[in-house]
């Protein structure tokens, strides 16, 4: 019979989570941010990689009952088209995992109300949606910290904006081994090298909720070429290369898409005989357009085997429960109610 005991003694590699709220298609800022270090880990065979999409998170803040089914979905899909592989990662919603809200009311009774009051993402949330200051809000940094604890997990690729919940985690883990003997790693953030993805307006980072700030993977080259002519450049010359707007970002995406000499040339040409942003650009469009073909190609062929994604859901979640019953067991039994 399978042991889940046996296969832990066995397989001592560490654990991987990472969770993405089903917001819809993944945009090039998510992908560089942090799908590439999910890819990354899922690779390194020192690491077990769980990767899901935080439906229950979602509920957490204002959304479309109707139209959450086909966003976490997307999610999922876009996870199998950049390259995720469900023999390698664990893929699945986190509502098929009950365990994680289960554990959220666990971790929640070491946590203090106020310190949750007092966090940055806790009030912006509640500056934008004052109508909706709900407990689930309130309590969905503890979520994060149950979905990350619940694997044990030691490390975590999140983007920059994640690390006030990545030190609530750490602090319940750390709460949760001095009061009740648990074994928790304090989870890492996982910092990958297009962790900061700037947006194509020149003024902060590439995000669903500005618009003309973003690249769908599925934009296809004209609609790359366009979204790029839209982002502003100055004269293209001038004795100091810009380190902020416009040109700084286009020379960040020169960076990500082209490699570090080819920012190093244009950083020069800016600094002698001037850049020609119309050529830049063009050659940037090309670079990006030809990372994202393969994704492309491979989504489509996923739009037409519905059956393989829900088969690749349904073992995803199952592979996780195994993990999460034994989390849940464990910490049921050390706080006295096992
Ligand atoms: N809060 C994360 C975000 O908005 C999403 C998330 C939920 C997450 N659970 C997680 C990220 C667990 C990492 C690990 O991006």
């Amino acid at each position: 019979m399978y042991s889940y005991r046996d296969d832990r003694i066995r397989n001592m590699k560490k654990r991987v989570l990472q969770g993405m709220r089903p917001t819809g298609r993944l945009h090039l800022g998510n992908y560089l941010g942090t799908a590439k270090g999910m890819l990354a880990l899922q690779d390194d065979p020192q690491y077990d990689t769980y990767y899901m999409v935080a439906d229950v998170h979602a509920i957490t803040t204002p959304y479309s009952v109707k139209e959450l089914g086909d966003k976490r979905r997307e999610v999922l899909m876009d996870y199998l088209a950049i390259g995720l592989d469900p023999d390698k990662s664990a893929l699945f919603f986190q509502s098929m995992v009950p365990e994680h809200a289960e554990l959220a009311f666990y971790l929640s009774s070491v946590q203090n109300v106020a310190r949750m009051n007092h966090l940055p993402t806790y009030k912006d949330k509640v500056r934008q949606y004052p109508e909706n200051v709900t407990m689930a809000l309130l309590n969905y940094p503890i979520l994060m910290a149950a979905d990350i604890l619940l694997y044990k997990a030691a490390m975590v690729p999140v983007g920059l904006d994640q690390e006030p919940h990545m030190e609530v985690a750490r602090e319940i883990a750390r709460k949760m081994n001095d009061q009740y003997e648990m074994d928790f790693p304090e989870p890492q953030s996982l910092k990958a090298k297009g962790r900061y993805v700037p947006s194509l307006t020149g003024e902060g980072k590439m995000s669903k909720s500005v618009e003309g700030s973003y690249i769908n993977l599925t934009d296809e080259l004209d609609e790359i070429k366009k979204k790029l002519a839209g982002a502003p450049t100055d004269s293209g010359k001038g004795s100091d290369v810009p380190t902020e707007g416009g040109v700084a970002n286009l020379l960040k995406f020169v960076e990500l898409f082209q490699g570090v000499e080819k920012r190093g040339e244009y950083e020069k040409q800016y600094v002698n005989e001037g850049i020609r942003y119309g050529d830049l650009k063009q050659e940037l469009a090309e670079a990006i357009d030809s990372e994202l073909a393969s994704i492309r190609e491979k989504r489509k062929e996923l739009e037409g085997k519905p059956e393989y994604v829900d088969k690749i859901i349904a073992e995803g979640a199952e592979k996780a429960r195994m993990v999460a019953r034994e989390t849940m067991r464990e910490v049921k039994e050390k706080m006295g109610l096992g």
